[in-house]
């Protein structure tokens, strides 16, 4: 038996070792960005391993026990009740201190994830966690054997109580996290969540079981099989957590091609928009300086960020249409004759069917057709008044005649900061919507130094 017991020590020594191996690469292939070496790395997931916190929480609350075991403090509180006093102060503390390693848990992970760039933090939090759940279960039986011999019912209570609100925060937060990831998860590859939830409800209600027969016969060697065996699962339970950190990967891998192709677009979009600004060497800068403006105007008016973003694509190809004019009319230095002032009236239809090719963005072609319109209807290409014009293209509007006046010209320099307040202030209602108008004046009134000019 004396074997079996050594073979039991090996294993659990095994155990931890596998285990911390297996955190650092679901940390490094789930998260792992160029720029850290990977000695760093498993330095940092060995220190703020759950394994060392929970250890370290162990570790204090055994030393606070034998500490207050043996103080007066325990008397003076509780009078003659001495025995009870020690396991009183000594229950409450193991209590504490376990509820902590796991709150402790929360903001490691936090910082982690921040420290790795992590796409998305709940993937961090969510390894910390479900190897938490691992270290909880396998703590709670080995715990045990480090309480002082004093320790009674009241002790036992405790461990059980820590251990039980321990598994009710980790499944919360489980939920709260598998929630986080069900959003992001991309369809084709689907995460199988059910695999998450049998696997760890078939692992406690066994473990449970082992671990209490293991902990009724404590001092037997009869138990090292039984204690082996619960090893063995836990391990399986690893692996089985392991197969789903890949999975997790591959969602990973598919969001950061998610956003490949979404820094793509925005970069097609403003090459686009420096393109149309080329054509005419005084309005370099125009298209992203109208949906800077644009999108300034969206959030003070409290659209949704989703919104905001939507009009800077918006303005940023808002004058798209020009492509179709002539050089000569946009560069023209004299009086534009009817002919040339009809020509360039037909960039925001121009701008308009381009954009309408967009199938997967209809909406960009919004602000391109209707951000001449005017609110009193008198604009074109529609005659639109008020609001049958787009709520987007009249934020547009307001953004790019903003810029038209801030703006240097071949004629003259930009315009003071007075002047564009009162044009502004003046074609409110006629030329602009009035809400939109009016958080304009807030914005340059707020621009003291007037800064926002090209
Ligand atoms: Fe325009």
């Amino acid at each position: 038996m004396g074997v079996l017991k050594s073979v039991n020590e090996l294993f659990e020594y095994l155990f931890y070792i596998l285990y911390i191996i297996l955190f650092y690469i679901s940390l490094k292939r789930c998260f792992y960005r160029d720029g850290y070496g990977k000695v760093r790395l498993f330095f940092l997931s060995l220190i703020t391993n759950p394994l060392f916190v929970f250890c370290g929480s162990a570790f204090f609350s055994t030393i606070i026990v034998f500490t207050r075991a043996k103080s007066d403090l325990g008397v003076q509180a509780f009078g003659n009740l001495n025995l009870a006093t020690d396991q009183f102060y000594g229950s409450l503390i193991v209590l504490i201190t376990s509820i902590l390693s796991i709150v402790l848990i929360m903001p490691i992970s936090y910082l982690m994830g921040k420290f790795l760039k992590a796409y998305n933090k709940s993937m961090v939090m969510f390894v910390y966690i479900m190897f938490s759940v691992i270290i909880a279960l396998v703590d709670s039986g080995n715990r045990g054997s480090q309480l002082p011999q004093a320790a009674g019912w009241l002790m036992q209570i405790s461990y059980d109580i820590s251990h039980i609100v321990g598994v009710i925060t980790v499944c919360l937060l489980y939920l709260l996290i598998m929630q986080a990831l069900s959003k992001l998860s991309d369809r084709r590859r689907h995460m199988n969540w059910k695999l998450f939830l049998i696997a760890p409800t078939i692992f406690i209600i066994v473990y449970s079981i082992l671990d209490y027969y293991t902990d009724s016969f404590c001092s037997s060697d009869a138990n090292v099989v039984v204690k082996i065996l619960s090893y063995v699962i836990c391990l399986l339970f690893i692996w089985a957590f392991y197969v789903i950190i890949n999975n997790i990967k591959a969602t990973d891998d598919a969001i950061k091609a998610k956003d490949e192709v979404k820094t793509l677009s925005v970069e097609v979009m403003e090459a686009l928009a420096h393109t149309i600004d080329a054509k005419d060497e005084y309005t370099r800068g125009h298209s992203v300086r109208v949906a800077k403006y644009s999108k300034m105007l969206a959030d003070r008016l409290g659209l949704s960020s989703d919104e905001c973003e939507n009009v800077y694509y918006m303005a940023l190809l808002h004058d798209i249409g020009k492509i179709g004019v002539p050089n000569e009319i946009i560069n023209s230095t004299s009086r534009l004759t009817d002919h040339e002032y009809a020509v360039i009236k037909t960039h925001p239809g121009v701008g308009y069917d381009i954009l309408a090719e967009i199938k997967s963005r209809p909406d960009l072609s919004i602000g391109a057709r209707w951000h001449h319109e005017r609110f009193d209807g008198k604009g074109y290409p529609d005659g639109k008044k008020g609001e049958e014009i787009p709520f987007f293209a009249r934020i547009i509007a307001v953004a790019d005649s903003y810029d038209a006046m801030t703006s240097n010209r071949s004629y003259r320099k930009y315009l003071s900061q007075d002047k564009v307040r009162s044009e502004i202030e003046n074609n409110a209602g006629t030329q602009f919507d009035p809400d939109v108008a009016k958080c304009m004046l807030e914005i340059i009134d707020q621009d003291i130094d007037y800064t926002l000019h090209e």
